[in-house]
């Protein structure tokens, strides 16, 4: 598929960007809990994006870290025009992340490996939810590619700056 050129409401267009973030502890997927977080590594679950990206023609940037304040950091400089992210245990309490993807001004959308609101109670609350468009939780790896898919929907539909 040609890529999709995103609308900058100038005269050039741009090839669709898609931002993944990946937080602590998704380094060791695939041995991390595999019966709750599957065999999948990471690197599998990139490639799985990256080729998903290649078919419905968007540019899929993935990046993971332990630190709040380097997903932080690459939420404010990110050129993509939405985001999917697994904030992992940021997702329960790190009000700077929430501020973060609130800040930027492009979708975000929340995905989970796990269904969080079927776990321990302290995971069933997710401090992001409010500020992201959606939640993707309980499919395993599957839940990065409909947050994926999920993500290139809202830039398609969202509001042209040329239809006013
Ligand atoms: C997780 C769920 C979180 O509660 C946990 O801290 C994670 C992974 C998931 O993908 O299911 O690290 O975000």
């Amino acid at each position: 598929m040609l890529p999709y050129m995103a609308d900058t409401g100038f005269s050039e267009e741009r090839e669709m960007k898609i931002l993944v973030l990946h937080g602590p502890n998704l380094n060791l997927l695939g041995k991390r809990e595999p019966d709750v977080y599957g065999t999948d590594s990471l690197t599998a679950i990139d490639a799985a994006l990256q080729a998903l990206g290649r078919e419905l023609g968007v540019a899929v940037e993935c990046f993971q870290s332990n630190h709040e304040g380097e997903l932080i950091d690459k939420l404010h400089h990110t050129d993509a025009q939405a985001v999917v992210i697994n904030p992992g245990a940021f997702t329960h309490y790190s009000i700077a992340l929430r501020d973060a993807v609130a800040a930027i001004g492009i979708p975000a959308v929340e995905v989970h490996l796990s269904n969080i609101h079927a776990r321990e109670e302290f995971r069933r609350h997710s401090v992001i939810a409010p500020v992201a468009a959606g939640q993707v939780s309980g499919f395993g790896p599957e839940s990065y590619l409909l947050g994926l898919r999920a993500a290139v929907h809202l830039i398609q539909n969202r509001p042209s700056r040329h239809s006013v």
